[in-house]
């Protein structure tokens, strides 16, 4: 209890970050060896210039691994004082055990709890907010959060409209409970009615056999829907967020949004009123790496020295399901 009598409250904030990108890189040139595309279009629709593809045999569990070690270390936190481990895919190394079981044994981190969460491309946001009750409420002090993805694993290497926007990586964050300030809020939201916009519609109760219309394993997208309605969800998440805060936009010191599209970010900049040196850009990098995104941006905000300790982030991403969501933290 505080001197007034209430419970002090307990925040989430980031100790560490890190990340990882495989080594092979595929840029637009290269694409347009592939199928009919090129640099030009695909700068100019999309901001992208380049992706990184996992090696053969290089899993989701092996890039998340790589990023963990780094946040960890960047953390000064050995892995046996995890109570937790969070981790956001929708491209699980196996069906089960989670990829996040897989990580907390590789890591040495055996007994503490690990979970993935599918949100799809909102998968790190969902991750960091289920992280953060679990240290509000004092179940845990010392948390993972990852976000890690071999996208590439189902994209349709012949349907140019997808295949030129995904790429894998991976970014992670250790949360630990402190005292005076950390995440201040997150929101978190879905729409399944839009499932079939954005969707790779196989599994294991449907089945993963490519049905008649040839469909399935492969990442199917109505591109211009999901656009039109990722900019509206976006701004009423960042809205939310603010006002649940009593925070103005201009408060904002960065903005970290997720990497799918330059024109998305720009849009939400614009909601924010926000000039584009104060948000962080790195899909131009590693294209849409879905929950690794917002880490891997994170973390190369940090290294790069651009965001500093005391300042104000928000961070959203939006992806299939419809999902979407914020978390706005003071790092
Ligand atoms: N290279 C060259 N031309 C391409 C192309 C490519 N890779 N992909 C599509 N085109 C063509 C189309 O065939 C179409 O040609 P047409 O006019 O002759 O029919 C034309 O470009 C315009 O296609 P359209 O789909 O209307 O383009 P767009 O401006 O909507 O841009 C996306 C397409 C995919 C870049 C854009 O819709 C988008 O970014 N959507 C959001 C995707 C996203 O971020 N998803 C993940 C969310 S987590």
């Amino acid at each position: 209890m505080s001197e007034s009598g209430s419970i002090p409250r307990v925040y989430s904030r980031i100790a560490g970050t890190g990340s990882y990108l495989p080594a092979k890189v595929l840029t637009n040139d290269d694409l347009s060896k592939i199928v009919d595309t090129s640099d030009e279009w695909i700068a100019a629709r999309t901001g992208i210039r380049q992706r990184h593809i996992a090696a053969d045999g290089e899993t989701t569990g092996d890039l998340a691994y790589h990023a963990a070690v780094r946040a960890l270390q960047s953390a000064g936190v050995e892995p046996d004082e995890l109570d937790l481990i969070v981790l956001g895919t929708t491209t699980p190394d196996l069906v089960f055990p989670s990829t996040a079981c897989l990580l907390q044994h590789r890591l040495g981190a055996n007994g503490c709890g690990a979970f993935d969460v599918n949100a799809a491309c909102s998968g790190f946001l969902y991750a960091i907010s289920v992280a953060d009750k679990f240290i509000r409420t004092g179940d845990a002090r010392t948390v993972l959060v990852v976000g890690s993805e071999t996208l590439t694993r189902m994209v349709d290497w012949s349907e140019r409209t997808t295949c030129v926007l995904f790429g894998d990586g991976a970014g992670a964050v250790v949360l630990k409970a402190d005292a005076e300030t950390g995440i201040l809020s997150t929101h978190l939201h879905a729409d399944g009615a839009k499932k079939e916009l954005l969707w790779n519609p196989v599994g294991v109760s449907v089945g993963f056999k490519e049905n008649e219309k040839n469909v399935g394993v492969r990442i199917q997208m109505a591109g211009s829907d999901v656009f039109k309605y990722a900019v509206k969800a976006l701004d009423s998440v960042v809205e939310e967020t603010l006002e649940a805060n009593g925070l103005d936009r201009h408060d904002i010191d960065w903005l970290i949004p997720h990497q799918a599209n330059l024109r998305i970010i720009e849009a939400t900049a614009k909601r924010l009123d926000m000039p584009m040196e104060r948000v962080i850009v790195t899909v131009d990098k590693h294209g849409n790496t879905s929950s690794g995104s917002v880490p891997l941006a994170l973390d190369h905000a940090i290294r790069s020295g651009q965001v500093q300790r005391g300042q104000l982030l928000l961070l959203e991403a939006f992806g299939g399901g419809f999902t979407w969501g914020s978390a706005l933290l003071r790092y």
